[in-house]
């Protein structure tokens, strides 16, 4: 269109034309450098706030695992329920995924992979979770439906009435005097199968930010509970167990990728916990952060063993023990059981190329995220000095994206990784949201091509 418009015009006001597109584009630039310049400035700005000990702000581009000793990161995997526990009441029952009673019509990728390869690599997916029908609909829509078990670990007290959760926020009508109920007053069919309540010591309410309510910090309670009922109740129904926070995007089948095509691992013979692993503290066990964290069989058991038989209620401040307490780390908390119980340390989920499988942060912030600017921050303290940044950040075949607590931003994800190509040209909540799309957009299209997705779909 620009080249007929030329020829039908004057000279002078083609020159004039190009002097005005020259003058966008250098608008455009110094735009460009104004923001990348605004972003670093955010970032720096963000990671002092943190180091202030501000940590609820919603600026949000990074680090809720600041200091991890002091705070654990936000999140609403949290909880607990000062348990007025009805004597007669009956736990959910353990929970074979939707994706598999639903029939075998549900073929990957709407379903779990059911490739012969992967027969021991079945993945359970243990959700801790604060009751919420909307994010409980949103991961069995997506990522949940490929687990070959996903269950959410809930704690029993459930919001009533106006009450509502934006991701850890709270808000309740504090009129009411039933804004918590006992899961078991609910209706029945209330609740999914999927959804196992637990009877927790500690309340996951009651706890204010800036005189608003805010889900509580006990998150550590909620894992070492959960994976004890889950080496209970469900050891024989996987091979990988990993935890996936809620506001994670999580690929099963990349995972199965990982363990099988790539590591060859044995999950009934050997301890294994992976997943992004953090070292900036160095003389602590190596821990794995944020997103998912996975193991064997083996360890599952192991470490069941370990919760089952560690020290409780221990009110004191932390003492680096394994054992309950308030207000612990789940991270931390975890490697250290691990180390002290069992010998096993945390493995780093990373390519040949030393590309990460887990991002902590989402992913369009890793491809942007620049190391020689950027200076050694938890995320790259004690990283291989020559692990890849920027558009090689992270693997094609990723296992987990962190911190989307929007439900339009996981389904816009699972559209992104598992849909039609033609919605890759559709616009889409993580096209206003990501800062850098072209490079995102690349790396969507890596990912896709890696995963063989097109084929797949083709095939359904
Ligand atoms: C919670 O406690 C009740 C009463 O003791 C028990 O019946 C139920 O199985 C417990 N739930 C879990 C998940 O352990
Ligand atoms: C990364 O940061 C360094 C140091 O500021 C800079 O020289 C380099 O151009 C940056 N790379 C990119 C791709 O922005």
């Amino acid at each position: 269109m620009a080249r007929r418009s030329i020829s039908s015009v004057g000279l002078g006001r083609a020159n004039q034309r190009k002097r005005n597109v020259a003058l966008a584009r250098a608008f455009f630039v110094v735009l460009v450098v104004v923001a990348v310049g605004l972003s670093g400035l955010a970032l720096h700005l963000t990671r002092q706030i943190k180091r202030e000990g501000d940590q609820g702000r919603n600026t949000a581009r990074i680090l809720s695992f600041g200091d991890p000793v002091q705070k654990a990161p936000p999140k609403l995997s949290v909880a607990i329920d000062q348990a007025q526990i009805k004597p007669n009441e009956v736990a959910s029952p353990a929970i074979v995924s939707p994706a598999k009673s639903s029939a075998a019509a549900r073929k990957y990728p709407n379903g779990p992979k059911q490739d012969e390869k992967y027969k021991h690599d079945r993945v359970y997916c243990m959700v801790p979770f604060v009751w919420n029908a909307e994010y409980h609909k949103t991961i069995m829509e997506t990522w949940g439906k490929r687990c070959d078990v996903i269950n959410f670990f809930t704690d029993s007290q459930v919001l009533h009435g106006n009450g509502r959760l934006d991701g850890d926020k709270i808000t309740v009508n504090t009129d009411s005097p039933d804004a918590y109920k006992h899961y078991s007053e609910f209706p029945a069919g209330t609740f999914p199968d999927n959804v196992i309540f637990m009877n927790m010591t500690r309340p996951w309410f009651g706890c204010e930010e800036k005189g608003k309510p805010k889900v509580c910090r006990h998150i550590w309670e909620k894992m070492w509970r959960s994976w004890v009922y889950v080496g209970d109740h469900h050891l024989d129904q996987a091979d990988w167990f990993c935890k996936v926070d809620y506001d994670t995007f999580f690929f099963p089948d990349n995972l199965q990728y990982y363990v099988r095509d790539y590591k060859n691992w044995d999950s009934a013979n050997e301890h294994h916990y992976f997943g992004a692993l953090l070292a900036h503290k160095p003389g602590r066990p190596s821990m794995i952060a944020g997103a998912n964290a996975c193991w064997s069989r083996k360890t599952m058991e192991g470490i069941a063993k370990v919760y089952r038989e560690m020290p409780k209620g221990h009110t004191g401040p932390e003492r680096h023990k394994c054992e309950d307490r308030p207000k612990a780390s789940e991270e931390i908390s975890t490697s250290l059981c691990l180390k002290v119980g069992l010998n096993v340390e945390a493995e780093p989920a990373r390519d040949d190329a030393l590309r990460e499988y887990v991002m902590v942060d989402p992913y369009h912030n890793h491809l942007n995220w620049n190391r020689t600017e950027q200076g050694e921050w938890w995320f790259w303290a004690n990283k291989p000095k020559d692990a890849p940044m920027l558009e090689e950040c992270c693997a094609v075949r990723p296992m987990a994206f962190h911190k989307y607590k929007q439900k339009e931003l996981i389904m816009g994800i699972d559209e992104r990784f598992y849909g039609p190509a033609s919605l890759m040209e559709k616009r889409s909540h993580l096209d206003k949201w990501a800062r850098a799309s072209d490079k995102t957009r690349a790396y969507e299209l890596k990912v896709r091509a890696a995963m063989n997705i097109d084929q797949y779909i083709n095939q359904t």
